[in-house]
């Protein structure tokens, strides 16, 4: 009986699995036991072809292929090639000794070439607890498998090149962390905006404090322009941050020989026909969706009120458990989204609700069914509404200006880093009861806020977040205590009066 070492994916997961292989002398046939998804079955029709195109001969006799632990069910095409090896281990084709220590990832193709899977990262990282100090894997999609220290990673193109290097003819290429300058993407500038200084001291909060934002205008006021220089002014990602959003991009197979890891914060944008399954992620076994893509970095939701109901109420469970879990027939498995929320709307469907610079032709009750759809709880949870009112031709013109985002990240890096020794989390996760503690009101700001209250008939959520945003302007300020003029400003991010209102 042969033992090689492959590994399978389970969300972002990468679990060692061990591949047992036994030659009987009975009629030829192939079994794989132990939980194999459908992805696993079909291996053996690749490996026997596999095998054979690479001039080895495939056994005439009865294979029984194990994959251990037996409980967990596994997926994937991934461990077509440590099935390969272990049948030519036990076949006699290959030393076990030439095995040990080693694991082997990758898709066969009919003629033997070795394809990527997704998911290397975090088999690699499996690997690496399994006891492994090698890995072969298909050339190419080896670069982010190299990023992890203690294990050796060879890079092979097909099954033939993987058998040539453990029969000790030809060694196969060691692949190596590339040495690369940090390609930091070119971050978009905030000084790009003319004028919307609410808006930009907005977004400044927000980065600040980790706080969702909600820009609401007409049409080509700049709402898509300023929600895509928020990635710009956030603190860089944490090395355990980059860790789990370069897991996360693996196991949805969007890294590559030139993108091997992630260094700057994600953006994702999706398109506002994303599916919940797109949004948060589906499909058996289990990949990542936009969520769980913009974890550490920006979700915009772009255009919110237009995406399907049920994408947009997914996300409010999202939003407060900041976890994903997907269940399938056999298990869960939870995939990380803490994200910044970033939405955009219009104030009415036509757009000029409220504009100088058009009428808006919208009638009443269709501005309350547009704005009922990003109410209530989904709004709940977005801390900053920011207005950014449609700017005039004049204003346009006026050459660039103000704070770059260069000049504001120190003050927002300065901020998080108060939030962090304070309470370890930025002010936007705080719990209820941590915000109470940590608030720090003057007497005069308390009064404040009770005041608003009770003339804005604030419900306890919102003067939550009223609290929570003030804590962050004065976070900003460095200031210990919370005063009037922090509530002041925060009471100006709540969402605007709807139009039947006053
Ligand atoms: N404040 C601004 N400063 C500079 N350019 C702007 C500004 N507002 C809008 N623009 C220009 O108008 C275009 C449309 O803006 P966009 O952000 O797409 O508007 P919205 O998303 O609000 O509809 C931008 O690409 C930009 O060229
Ligand atoms: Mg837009
Ligand atoms: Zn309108």
């Amino acid at each position: 009986m042969a033992r090689v070492l492959g590994a399978s994916l389970l969300g972002i997961d990468g679990i060692p699995v061990e591949v047992e292989v036994r030659i009987s002398a009975q009629l030829p046939r192939i079994d794989i036991v132990g939980l194999p998804e459908l992805s696993v079955r079909e291996s053996a029709a690749r490996v026997r072809a596999a095998i054979s195109s690479v001039g080895e001969s495939f056994p005439q006799n009865r294979v029984t292929i194990n994959l251990a632990p037996a409980a967990l069910r596994k997926g994937g095409s991934g461990l077509d090639l440590a099935i390969a090896i272990g049948i030519l281990v036990a076949s006699g084709a290959v030393e076990p000794q030439a095995t040990e220590g080693i694991a082997f990832i990758g898709e066969l193709a009919l003629d033997g070439r070795l394809r990527g899977v997704r998911g290397e990262l975090a088999m690699t990282l499996a690997a690496r607890t399994a006891g492994c100090r090698a890995l072969i894997a298909p050339a190419g999609w080896t670069a982010s498998a190299s990023l992890v220290s203690d294990v050796e990673v060879f890079a092979a193109g097909d099954l033939a090149a993987v058998i040539a290097h453990l029969r000790g003819h030809e060694p196969l290429a060691r692949q190596t962390p590339e040495a690369r300058d940090r390609p930091t993407q070119p971050t978009l500038c905030l000084s790009d905006v003319r004028g919307q200084e609410t808006a930009k001291r907005g977004l400044e909060i927000a980065a600040a404090g980790g706080h969702g934002i909600l820009l609401s205008g007409p049409p080509g006021a700049g709402k898509s322009m300023l929600a895509r220089r928020l990635p710009g002014i956030l603190p860089p990602l944490l090395a355990e941050e980059a860790l789990t959003a370069t897991r996360i991009h693996d196991a949805a197979g969007l890294l590559g020989p030139t993108s091997p890891a992630l260094s700057d914060r994600p953006f994702r944008a999706p398109h506002h026909t994303c599916t919940v399954a797109g949004l948060l992620g589906g499909g058996t076994p289990p990949v990542p969706g936009e969520a769980s893509l913009a974890h550490g970095g920006v979700l915009l939701l772009d255009e919110l009120p237009e995406f399907e109901r049920r994408a947009r109420e997914s996300l409010r469970q999202v939003l407060e458990d900041r976890w994903i879990v997907l269940a399938r027939a056999n298990y869960t498995c939870r995939l990380p989204a803490n994200f910044m929320l970033v939405a955009t709307a219009n104030p009415c469907p036509c757009g000029w609700w409220g504009s100088e610079q058009r009428n808006c032709r919208c009638e009443a009750r269709s501005i309350e069914r547009y704005r009922a759809r990003i109410s209530g709880p989904l709004l709940d949870r977005i801390d900053l509404h920011l207005n950014v009112p449609g700017q005039a031709w004049r204003d346009l013109a006026e050459p660039a200006g103000g704070e770059t985002s260069a000049q504001l990240r120190p003050r927002i890096e300065r901020a998080r880093g108060v939030q962090q020794s304070r309470a370890g989390a930025c002010n936007a996760d705080l719990a209820d009861a941590r915000l109470v503690r940590d608030l720090k009101a003057t007497g005069a700001a308390h009064a404040m806020l009770g005041r608003a209250v009770d003339r804005l008939r604030l419900s306890a959520r919102a003067a939550r977040r009223v609290q929570r945003v003030a804590r962050t302007i004065a976070d900003l300020a460095a200031e210990e205590q919370v005063g009037e003029e922090a509530i002041a400003e925060a009471l100006g991010y709540r969402e605007e009066e709807s139009p039947g209102g006053t």
